[in-house]
This record gives structure tokens, sequence and C-alpha cells, in this order.
């Protein structure tokens, strides 16, 4: 048996959130498996109901859980530039609190047809973003009068050890090539994230091949020449905005699962995209990036292999057979948020008829 908790969120989550559940529940009734789910809150659902974005009934929740499905969360309503919280303070505190600092964001082009590229095909790059350090956890301040505001960029040694062997463990197990991204032509902390990195890669992993990049050029060769990169490590921001650009190279965010790990369970899955507000409540949401997060859950924090790839492959034989939501749909015709999950939930059951 296997517990999970799902953290709804805000926005599209509760919706995209449901569909992976329906997915999941599909899974346990052809493997012969049993999943349990809790719900609890965060973001600003959270914050209208306890004024906290975290709730530490939901921190608890999550250390008992074998595995935390998010949704997303934020949104206009809780924009407030004077509020002493945010949604978004509710992940980087669950993602801190549970020691989850290794984000794995794979990047594959299914089908071309939607990316804006004109040749997308083949791309398959496994981003690596430091997740609990960098500029987002480092001491920030806003001078009394309101006119100065800082945030620093910290990262100590051991830090950058683990995410890079982590790394460079996944580059074994795929085409052997890490490509660090940092900027040590500027940041003395990136001078000390590239001799660290360095360091590991030659005493820890001299079969993979690896090279480092400066991530104003990545943002570039990322268009230019995707084929060629397999692992990507870099830091919290760095790997925040190249995940965001890289999305496009299968052309949606809506499509993008990712995985929230530390040195033991439960790991955190969810998709890239945001809260979306503008579409929350319409069932127009892809409900893929969810599912296929829920699909990292079950490889990485359940180790039911079969079971995730049967997930992926019905994902694969959905969008296959043309099934398309709003935002990789052009100007062809488009299911529903429901539609989607129910077909993927079919695909999954359709899989035991061999
Ligand atoms: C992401 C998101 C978050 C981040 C926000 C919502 C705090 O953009 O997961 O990429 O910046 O890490
Ligand atoms: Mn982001």
């Amino acid at each position: 048996m296997s517990h999970f908790v799902v953290l709804p969120g805000d926005g599209i989550g509760p919706e995209v959130v449901t569909e992976a559940k329906k997915v999941l529940e599909a899974v346990a009734i052809r493997f012969g498996l049993t999943f349990t789910f809790d719900e609890h809150l965060i973001g600003g659902a959270a914050i209208d109901a306890t004024g906290d974005p975290l709730p530490s009934a939901t921190v608890e929740a999550c250390r008992s859980s074998d595995a935390i499905l998010l949704g997303a969360v934020g949104g206009p309503r809780w924009d407030d530039p004077t509020a002493k919280t945010r949604p978004e303070d509710g992940l980087l505190g669950i993602r801190s609190e549970l020691g989850l600092y290794v984000n794995l964001r794979p990047i594959q082009v299914h089908f071309p047809t939607a990316s804006p590229l004109r040749d997308a095909s083949g791309v398959d790059i496994l981003f690596v973003r430091e997740l609990t350090g960098g500029i987002y956890f480092g001491p920030s301040s806003l001078s009394d009068d309101g006119t100065v505001a800082r945030n620093e960029m910290v990262y100590s040694v051991p830090e950058i050890e683990r995410v890079v062997r982590v790394a460079a463990e996944a580059a074994r197990r795929r085409r052997s090539k890490l490509t660090s991204v940092d900027k040590a032509n500027v940041l003395e902390v990136s001078r000390l994230w590239r001799r660290t990195a360095e360091r590991v890669m030659e005493d820890e992993f001299p079969d993979v091949a690896y090279e480092v990049v400066l991530v104003d050029a990545m943002a570039m060769h990322l268009l230019s020449r995707p084929r060629d990169f397999d692992v990507v490590v870099t830091g919290n921001l760095f790997g925040d905005i190249l995940t965001d650009e890289a999305s496009m190279l299968p052309g949606s965010l809506g499509l993008l699962p990712s995985a929230s790990i530390g040195d033991g369970p439960p790991g955190l899955y969810e998709p890239v995209h945001g809260s979306a507000p503008d579409i929350a409540g319409r069932n127009l949401a892809n409900p893929l990036a969810t599912i296929l997060a829920a699909a990292m859950a079950l490889r990485h924090s359940l180790d039911l292999t079969e079971p995730a790839a049967a997930v992926e492959t019905a994902v694969d034989n959905v969008l296959a057979a043309g099934l398309r939501t709003a935002d990789i749909a052009g100007t062809g015709p488009t299911v529903s948020t429901t539609e989607m999950g129910d077909a993927v939930a079919r695909a999954v059951g359709m899989g035991s008829r061999k």
C-alpha cells in the first residue's frame, strides 16, 4: 500500500490533480495495487482557510506520506505586494522543510508539431535544478524607506556537491553527458559552483562527459542546438528560468512534469506550470504535466517502474491518437481537462488487455 498526500493548491491545481488521481486509480486497478490519498491545504487556499500558506498539519501529513502530488500555487487574489505571506511561500516552504534539494525536470519532445521550433524532434534533456538554496533562500531585505531591496545568492560546497552527484549519476543512466550551467564570468558564487562541480566530476565521474556553459549562452543553445544536451545541472534561479524556456521545445508548459527529491522519502511531484488563473475552473487546462508527474512519483518514490511506464505509454498513445487540450491544439479541435484525464485513465486500463 502506498500513501499519497495530495496538495491541490490554487487556480488550475485542483483540476489537474483530480485527473492525475484518476490515472493513479486506473494504475491501481490494472496492477493490483492499493493507493490511498489524503488532501491537504497549501498556497492561497491555505492562506484563505488558515492565514498560513503552509499549515503545520500539511507539513506533518507530507512527512508521513510516501509521495506528495501537488497542483499549483498562487494567483492574482494573493498578489498584494504588502502582504506578509504569499502562496509561493507555501511551495518554497515545503521544498525546504522536506529537504527536497534536487528538482528533476525532463524535457522530451514526443510530437514535434506543438513546438514553435522548426525541428525539435529527438530532444531529450533532463534538467537537474538545485531547489533549496541559491538566491531563493539567501538573506533578503528591503530598506526602511522602501527604496533599496536585496537578495543574496548563496551556495556552499556541500550543497553544490550533492546536486552535481545526483545529476552525474542520472547522466550515467542516460547518454553519459553532463552540462553545468553557471555565470562564472561575473558571480563569485558561480565560480565556487564551477570549481566544485569540476572537482566532483574529475574525482568521481571521470566516465561522464562534462562541460560548463554560461547561463546566457545556454539560453541561446537551448534553441539553436537542443539535441546536444543530455543532463543539465544548475542552480535554483537559472534552473527556474531555463526550464520555462525549455518547455517551449515540446511546445507547452502543460506537458512538463517535475520531481523534487531529497535523500529519503517522500518526494514531491508537480507540473512545471503554475496556477494559470486565466483558465482556472473552466475545464481547459492540460492535465498531462501532472499525470506525468504522477508517473515520476511511481518511478522515483514507489519504485513502481512498470506502472510508471504504463502511464507514460498511455499519455503517448492518447497524444498519438490526436487528443489535444487547447494549449497544444493549434487551430485544431480540443478536448477538456476531464476528457484528457479520462482518456489517459482508459488507456492505462486498456494496457492490461494484451
Ligand atoms: C517553479 C515555480 C516556483 C519557483 C514558484 C511558484 C515559487 O515557478 O516551480 O518553477 O520559482 O520555483
Ligand atoms: Mn518556474
